[in-house]
């Protein structure tokens, strides 16, 4: 099959770009090593690119992966040496911004980034953000339900999803680019195609709702004895009416060690020292109303929240230098190569015993055993990484999901917030999610792609 398949590839499609498997080996396969095992790579230049590649797929039998920025790090986009990979880049148009509307039509392969800039010239925004902007597309946020910085303001990808259109494992295209938010016209089926990792269909194009946003943002860095104390910080921003909050992000100590010691930081340089720290952001009409009121703020509840220590940025570098602290996670793969990393919801109450109890319950595991964790605060949404190199065995995997993920789904949690199901939760996924949706899932997966076509083996089979 493969010998022929190229050939057939390329007369079949003879618009779009192909690499073959050789090709790929030599190429940056992204976030994860196991992109780039398929037979080869097809990146068609529109939707019915898109719908000739699954045609060809479908009649021959032949599994598709569909890919974007390839930051996902949950497995989603893993491939094997049958398959064929459905490169979205090649749709990487916006194709409308409209001011008046508030709304964004974005052709799937679109980077976050550039939709971003392109709504920030309207003053606007998609009111979603994440570290790994520059490369993270549109597709594949719709296709994990992306979360970052802003949800716990603005949602979830699927809240800033208004239409979206999928090419369907029989190369049918399912088209609802609706533009307004209230739609109550029968099933929204969109949303099935919002967190199912292109198990569905392949996303091809997405309206997303924008945002006005604040015209000027300072950011401080505080040091706080928990993660209650900076949730108290929290609810004092959010009350605020001078001034948006728009981060509350949170580091523990080791992980906030560990950055400081990655990126070389002098000691003094910044308020480090602290059990917990919190980079705060905060939007206003301008600079200095934003970082008056962040001043303001923080001196008005500095003892109420029992803050240890503190700093407003008073220049984007000082920010940046926040800001570098918390997203360049990739300084633990450098220290801990293929660490053992995770990524739950826990409700707002349960923060600080939830860490207190996994801290001990991996010490039980192994007594090295001391977890960075940092993540969302404000959503409750915690990044954990192993201090160890990875992989571990099968069962010292799942002693450690034991521990981490115990109890989560009945207090309200989950064990995956927001990088999805993929290969790597898979059977977290079995063990954790309620049986009777895994049930249903299985239904629709069987219904809407009956021969297991698109990206077999993730999250249902
Ligand atoms: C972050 C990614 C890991 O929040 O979700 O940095
Ligand atoms: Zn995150």
């Amino acid at each position: 099959m493969t010998s022929s398949l190229l050939p057939a590839l390329r007369t079949a499609l003879p618009t779009a770009t192909i690499w073959d498997s050789s090709e790929l080996a030599s190429r940056d396969p992204g976030f994860d090593g196991r992109n780039f095992g398929a037979a080869a790579l097809v990146r068609p230049k529109d939707t019915e690119g898109v719908a000739a590649l699954v045609r060809f797929c479908a009649e021959r039998g032949i599994s598709l992966v569909a890919q974007g920025g390839r930051t996902g790090l949950a497995g989603g986009a893993a491939t094997s040496a049958g398959q064929v990979i459905c490169d979205l880049g090649g749709l990487n148009q916006i194709e409308e911004i409209d001011p008046l509307a508030r709304t964004a039509i974005v052709q799937a392969g679109t980077t976050l980034g550039a939709l971003q800039e392109a709504a920030a010239v309207h003053g606007l925004d998609p009111g979603i953000d994440l570290a790994a902007r520059g490369s993270a597309t549109i597709g594949g946020m719709v296709s994990t339900n992306a979360g970052g910085i802003m949800a716990f303001r603005n949602g979830t990808m699927r809240h800033r999803v208004l239409g979206l259109e999928a090419v369907l494992p029989d190369g049918r295209v399912f088209c609802d680019l609706t533009r307004v938010l209230k739609t109550s016209a029968g099933y929204d089926l969109k949303h099935l195609f919002i967190g199912a990792e292109g198990t569905l269909g392949i996303v091809t194009r997405v309206t997303v709702r924008l945002d006005p946003v604040a015209g000027a943002g300072a950011t401080a860095l505080v040091g706080v004895p928990d993660a209650r104390s900076a949730q108290r910080i929290v609810r004092h921003f959010l009350a605020s009416t001078s001034a948006r909050l728009t981060a509350a992000e949170i580091l523990w100590r080791n992980f906030a060690s560990l950055m400081q010691r990655a990126l070389n930081y002098a000691p003094g340089s910044l308020p480090l020292d602290a059990p917990c720290l919190l980079v705060v952001g905060l939007g206003a009409d301008s600079m200095e109303t934003a970082r008056g009121a962040l001043e303001d703020g923080l001196a008005a509840i500095w003892e109420d929240a029992a803050i240890v220590d503190g700093l407003v940025a008073s220049s984007e570098a000082q920010a940046a230098a926040m800001w570098r602290l918390r997203e360049e996670t990739e300084q633990i793969e450098r220290a801990h190569p293929m660490a053992p990393s995770f990524d739950v919801s826990v409700p707002a109450g349960a923060l600080d015993a939830y860490v207190a109890r996994i801290e001990a319950g991996l010490k039980t595991i192994d007594a090295s055993y001391a977890p960075y964790v940092y993540g969302h605060l404000a959503d409750g949404n915690l990044h954990i990484s192993i201090n160890c190199d990875g992989p571990v065995s099968h069962e010292r995997h799942e002693a450690i999901e034991d521990v981490l993920y115990e109890g989560l789904r009945e207090a309200g949690g989950s064990f995956s917030a927001e990088h999805g199901v993929g290969l790597d939760k898979r059977e977290a996924y079995e063990r954790h999610a309620d049986p009777v949706k895994q049930e249903l899932s299985r239904m629709i997966k069987q219904l809407i792609d009956p021969a297991n076509v698109m990206n077999p083996g993730k999250i249902v089979g």
